[in-house]
This record gives C-alpha cells, sequence and structure tokens, in this order.
C-alpha cells in the first residue's frame, strides 16, 4: 500500500537531506515544499508585488506562476520550476531566504501551496519536507517526522551547504536569519510550524545524516511491512 511520509522542522535542520536520502532508498517521490515558497518569493521580488494578503497586486501575481518539478539530469533530483525557468539556484540565494518566511506567512499564498502540495501527493509514496505537511498538507500521513536542532548547529551546516554552492555568510548572518525564519514560521495564524502529536521527533544535533536517513528508513519500513499484513 502507498504511504506518505511527512517531515517538518525548523529551518536548516536536515530535514531536506534526509528526506532525499530516504526517498532515494524507498524509490518515493521527493518534494520540497519550501523551495516552492521561496520560487513564489522569487517571483514576488522581481516583479516587486508588496506582501499583502489582499492586494488585487498579489492575487494577480498568483495566478500567473505555475509552479512544477523537473528531474535535474545531474542529482537525479526534481526541482522546482518557476514558469518553466529553472530556479534552484536562485531560490537559495540570501535575499530569498530573507524574504521567503514573510511571504510563507500569507494566507492566500499558503492555500495556493497547500491545495498544489496536496495534488502532487494525491498517490502516496512520496517524502514531502516542510514546515506544516504531517499537520495541514497531509494530516493522514502514515509516517510524521518532526526534526530539531540547536540553532548553531543549524547555522554550521547551512554555512557549509551555501559554501557548495559559492554563497558566503557569516555564522551570525546565519543565525539572524534562521532565528528569524523559526519566529515568524511558528508565531503564523494559518499553517505555523508545529509538531503534529504523532509525529516522532528526532535532534539531529545527535546524529550523522547516514544515521538519520536510516532511523526514518526504518521507521518507513516497519509501516509499510504493517500495512501489507
Ligand atoms: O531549507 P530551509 O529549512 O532553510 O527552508 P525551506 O524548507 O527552504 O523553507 C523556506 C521557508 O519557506 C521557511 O522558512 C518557511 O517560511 C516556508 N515554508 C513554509 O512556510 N511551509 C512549508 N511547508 C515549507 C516552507
Amino acid at each position: 500500500m502507498p504511504i506518505t511520509i511527512a517531515i517538518d522542522g525548523h529551518s536548516g535542520c536536515g530535514k531536506s537531506t534526509t528526506a532525499k536520502g530516504v526517498a532515494q532508498k524507498l524509490g518515493f517521490l521527493y518534494i520540497d515544499s519550501g523551495a516552492m515558497y521561496r520560487a513564489v518569493t522569487l517571483y514576488f521580488l522581481r516583479h516587486h508585488i508588496p506582501f499583502e494578503n489582499d492586494n488585487p497586486l498579489l492575487i494577480n501575481a498568483l495566478s500567473e506562476i505555475h509552479l512544477d518539478f523537473e528531474v535535474c539530469s545531474t542529482t537525479g533530483l526534481p526541482e522546482v520550476t518557476l514558469n518553466g525557468e529553472k530556479v534552484e539556484s536562485e531560490i537559495r540565494k540570501p535575499e530569498i531566504a530573507a524574504n521567503v518566511s514573510p511571504v510563507a506567512a500569507l494566507p492566500i499564498v499558503r492555500k495556493a501551496m497547500v491545495k498544489q502540495q496536496q495534488q502532487i501527493g494525491k498517490n502516496g509514496n512520496i517524502v514531502m519536507d516542510g514546515r506544516d505537511i504531517g499537520t495541514v498538507v497531509f494530516p493522514t500521513a502514515e509516517l510524521k517526522v518532526f526534526m530539531t536542532a540547536s540553532v548553531e548547529v543549524r547555522a554550521e551546516r547551512r554555512q557549509k551547504e551555501l559554501a557548495t554552492k559559492g554563497i558566503s555568510q557569516t555564522l551570525s548572518e546565519i543565525i539572524d536569519n534562521l532565528s528569524t525564519r523559526d519566529k515568524i514560521d511558528s508565531s503564523r495564524s494559518e499553517g505555523p510550524l508545529k509538531k503534529a502529536d504523532e509525529a516522532r521527533e528526532i535532534d539531529t544535533g545527535l546524529h550523522s545524516i547516514e544515521e538519520q536517513i536510516e532511523i526514518v528508513y526504518q521507521w518507513a519500513k516497519e509501516i509499510m511491512q504493517v500495512s501489507v499484513c
């Protein structure tokens, strides 16, 4: 039976890397929901759209945005496209990180993204990571995981990850960005970041990426065996 794996948690605690690894081991589709909010933010910045829920410019802009996922020939992973344009490297830039949480807090943006995420995941056998995947997008997901780690651990990891993309930021700039996003993501009215009651928790400061992947993979295997019986 197809299953859905929802991975939520704070910015930069290794959700995406874990989700990708688990999806690869299981042969599941991997979808990075954060990339969708980042792509919307990129569009708004490029077109000078004010981040206001009821602004007609924003409402109109949303109808002009078409997001899709295309498998990258180098990584073999699905990457977001914005109106047909590959934007994976653009959306990882600090300017997007600095603006994405206010955009993702807008109820009208969330409604549009959640609808599309539910459509993408309707057949199961998917790993999706984000903030509200286990609580709002797939509340009946068979496996829900909530990842945590101290902001220092997360910032160090993010700094290394950005460096591989040629982006240099100081630790304190990254800590500021992660902390601000955590605050906005956890306190918004719509789809706030919170642990689903039944989610299994992993402190990623205590594990290597390989261990994290293995833990979630084993949980998924257990659930898949039970659902076959
Ligand atoms: O990679 P990182 O953990 O830094 O963030 P991300 O997953 O790329 O998500 C970027 C931002 O999108 C988050 O800080 C949230 O503001 C927003 N987001 C959200 O609101 N809901 C989701 N399901 C995923 C991301």
